[in-house]
């Protein structure tokens, strides 16, 4: 029955399932140990850390609308020296493969951070290159195919670690940009960042967070998410780490079908703390009904025979 669940992302890299933490919905799994989320899952994606500490946006920073979340967090995190002295074990003793999410504002400060990862215990690196909430951040680089490509070949040279690049969906160029990733180097994509959002209140006259725009996830992004993740899997030869809005078992298949190989969970752990329990569970079943396993569904929505890396790029 666990063979259903086993997914092979990449030669050194196969997961007892398909369900991940999205970064910066998990901490870096800590909290989900009480509720014992954290070592039932594939692999662990850590909230992004980079080189220096941050202290994040100013508040308010969350806002719940009628149909999902936004957030401008800010990248508040404690930076990458204290991320190895006290978070990255603690994750690692949870048992599933952890990878690291990066963030940087300089292809610079992305090879730093993955130098200084190399020897950590880290099974990949999730590299951010999609945060909405960082002014002068790093969202260039998932907007312009060349920057991207840039980004990504430097940090190839950095580290022999799995690279899964993370690209933001506020672009009509996203599969340039997906294609630049893996001419860059990548050995996989997560797909999608949130949306670009905002709430007002409109008796106050302002908006509902502090920076104004913030990220949008949950449910609504369901349909966005599943469309560039089959657009981009269409192009590219490399695993997809689908993400956005997942709160079933039957969305995990959508995802799956669709062209991702994993998918992460986010913004339904804040409603129920143990839905990934819930999700993993139903999966198993719903597999043995249909007797398939995950390696069977992936990709096989109107399946073309692609090969290579970058077949379908132009
Ligand atoms: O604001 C934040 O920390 C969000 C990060 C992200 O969406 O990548």
């Amino acid at each position: 029955m666990k063979d259903r669940l086993r997914t092979h992302l990449l030669p050194g890299l196969v997961l007892e399932n398909p369900l991940l933490s999205a970064s910066g919905c998990f901490g870096a799994g800590l909290e989900g140990a009480s509720t014992g989320e954290s070592g039932i899952l594939g692999a662990i994606v850590t909230k992004t850390v980079t080189l220096r500490p941050r202290a994040g946006n100013p508040p308010p920073r969350i806002f719940e609308t009628s149909g999902g979340l936004l957030n401008s967090i800010g990248l508040a995190n404690p930076g990458i020296e204290s991320f190895l002295e006290r978070d990255l074990p603690g994750a690692l003793a949870l048992g599933p493969p952890v990878i690291v999410n990066i963030g940087g504002e300089t292809s610079g400060e992305y090879a730093a951070l993955a130098e200084r990862l190399q020897d950590s215990g880290a099974a990949a690196l999730e590299v951010n290159l999609s945060c909405p909430n960082v002014q002068g951040g790093s969202l260039p680089f998932s907007t312009d195919p060349d920057a991207c490509r840039r980004v990504v070949s430097e940090l190839r040279r950095a580290t022999d670690l799995p690279l899964f690049v993370k690209l933001s969906p506020n672009t009509h160029a996203v599969v340039e940009v997906a294609c630049a990733a893996v001419e860059g180097g990548a050995d996989g994509l997560t797909l999608i960042n949130t949306l670009l959002g905002m709430a007002v209140d409109w008796r106050r006259r302002r908006p509902r967070i502090g920076m104004g725009v913030a990220g949008y996830s949950g449910p609504p992004v369901k349909p966005v998410a599943l469309r560039i993740v089959h657009q981009v899997r269409r192009a590219v030869g490399v695993p997809i780490l689908g993400v956005g809005g997942i709160q079933s078992a039957e969305d995990v298949c959508e995802f799956l079908v669709a062209g991702a190989s994993a998918v992460q969970i986010g913004t339904a752990w804040f409603t129920d703390p143990r839905a990934g329990s819930w999700i993993l569970s139903r999966l198993e079943r719903l597999l043995a009904e249909e007797d398939t396993s995950v390696d069977d569904l992936v990709d096989s929505m109107g399946k073309e025979r692609r090969s290579g890396r970058g077949h379908g790029c132009a």
